[in-house]
């Protein structure tokens, strides 16, 4: 299939397959070679572009990019980040100010994700690059590379426009998406791959039929009401983070550690409750606050609560020809939390992730909704940790009596990324750390910074 993008400011037209990927594009078929490959699984960074759609601009990892994705987008490799006559954009030269580089492979993601985050105005540098990885300058000449950078003026090529094409591919609605998934329901979908690239670059997984969601804008809205929030599944996770921030200021913080900008930049919150992930970090948050997800075969449509979606382990509630078109969340919920426990702070995978939501009125508890990820098969309620708690005063000595629970509802496995016994502790630590949240304690002990 043909497919017409622009490329450093020129429009270009490639004749492609459905799963190549835009790194092996452009090392392979356009000798760009600037755009590294270092993980080929999105936790690295050193393959990342910037790419500008009617969005805006975003930094991505090109090695979990497929090509149809970028139909009618403006990208820019490390190779457009300078003028067309060499004049160096104001990251590359404070890189070099500030002696940000020493190998040098890592340097062309850092410096595309630092111009895309100066584009946009962006100068908390911590987060913005937390997903480009360096093994030998270390970060504090980088950080300062970016802050030097941060006054610069915007150069005029770096305002990229998107091309006007046709589709080369269906489908570009929800309408279109149900009619194709009933004619193939054996075929993928494909949201922002960031699962589904790594069927192909780790995998070596031929899809087989495929359908591309990103042209479904009908699925990429959020809509408020005074008392809920809707989320299309094709919403992003940088999307969902910044109409989540003002509402769950923890589930907020939690997406803020959930895999890295150019990850949030691509997944979509569909995508991360559909692969029915038992590790995925929005289903515990959903479930606490008892989210609606909505469904959708051919024309009909059904909703159900999150928590009944997730069966058993790799096995949701969804027939042949059907996805998942929303969820939906209640505003309001003041008890709301998330914690999630990971190896490293940044980009990383949860080894267990918790979500607490309780109603508690005259010191007693009077409702209990409490998730987890990474403690079973799948995202999971604590049913005999919220008897434990509701109808008794909300003290210390009702979380202790109510810890023993936690091995009634979960018998977590081990595996690299926990133990069985570190799980289980972890998920009762989290309940003493919620208490001493909503009591008034300082809770957030670890904090990074340049
Ligand atoms: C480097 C890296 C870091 C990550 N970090 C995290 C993390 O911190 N926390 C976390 O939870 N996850 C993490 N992930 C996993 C992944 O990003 C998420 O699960 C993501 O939300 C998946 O969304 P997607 O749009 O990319 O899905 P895709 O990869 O496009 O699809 C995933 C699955 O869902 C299906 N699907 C997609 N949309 C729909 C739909 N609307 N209806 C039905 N089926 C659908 C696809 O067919 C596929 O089976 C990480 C991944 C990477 C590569
Ligand atoms: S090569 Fe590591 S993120 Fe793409
Ligand atoms: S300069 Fe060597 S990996 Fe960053």
């Amino acid at each position: 299939m043909d497919i017409t993008f622009r490329l450093n400011g020129e429009v270009v037209t490639a004749d492609t397959t459905a799963t190549r990927t835009l790194l092996d594009w452009l090392r392979e078929n356009r000798g760009l070679t600037g755009t590294k490959e270092g993980c080929n699984e999105g936790d690295c960074g050193a393959c990342t572009v910037m790419v500008t759609d009617d969005q805006g601009a975003r930094a991505l990892n090109a090695c979990i990019l497929f090509m149809p994705q970028l139909a009618g987008k403006s990208i820019r490799t490390v190779e457009g980040i300078a003028a067309p006559d060499g004049t160096l954009h104001p990251a590359q030269q404070a890189m070099i100010d500030h002696h940000g580089s020493q190998c040098g492979f890592c340097t062309p993601g850092f410096v595309v994700s630092m111009a895309t985050a100066h584009l946009n105005g962006r100068t908390d540098h911590d987060d913005q690059l937390s997903g480009n990885l360096c093994r030998c300058t270390g970060y504090a000449p980088i950080i300062r590379a970016a802050e030097a950078t941060a006054a610069a003026e915007v150069p005029v090529w770096m305002h990229d426009a998107p091309v006007d094409v046709d589709a080369p591919f269906a489908p570009d609605s929800a309408d279109a998406l149900a009619a194709w998934y009933q004619a193939h329901p054996d075929g993928t979908l494909i949201a922002g791959a960031t699962d589904v690239g790594l069927w192909v670059t780790k995998q070596f997984r031929d899809l087989g039929e495929v359908a591309f969601l990103n042209r479904c804008t009908d699925l990429q809205q959020i809509t408020q009401t005074d008392d809920a929030i809707h989320f299309g599944s094709g919403v992003t996770m940088t999307r969902v983070l910044d109409a989540i921030a003002p509402h769950y200021p923890s589930y907020a913080a939690m997406i803020r550690r959930y895999g890295s900008v150019q990850v949030r930049n691509a997944a979509t919150i569909g995508g991360n409750i559909a692969n029915g992930s038992p590790i995925g970090d929005n289903p515990p948050a959903l479930i606490a606050l008892g989210a609606t997800l909505h469904l959708r075969c051919g024309d009909a449509t059904r909703d159900m609560p999150l928590q009944d979606f997730f069966l058993s382990y790799g096995k949701q509630d969804r027939a042949p020809g059907e996805f998942v078109t929303g969820v939906t969340i209640p505003k309001g919920r003041a008890n709301h939390r998330v914690y999630k426990i990971s190896k490293r702070f940044d980009q990383d995978i949860s080894a267990v992730c918790g979500a607490f939501d309780l109603e508690i009125a005259d010191g007693v508890v009077t409702t209990a909704r409490i998730a987890f990820g990474g403690m079973a098969g799948t995202p999971m309620r604590a049913g005999a940790v919220e008897a434990g708690l509701i109808g008794q005063p909300w003290t210390v000595a009702t979380v202790d009596a109510a810890l023993p629970a936690f091995a009634d509802d979960f018998q977590p496995l081990s595996d690299m990324r926990a133990s069985a016994a570190y799980r289980l502790q972890t998920a009762q630590n989290l309940l003493r750390r919620y208490h001493a949240d909503l009591t008034g304690q300082a809770i957030n002990l670890h904090a990074v910074t340049a």
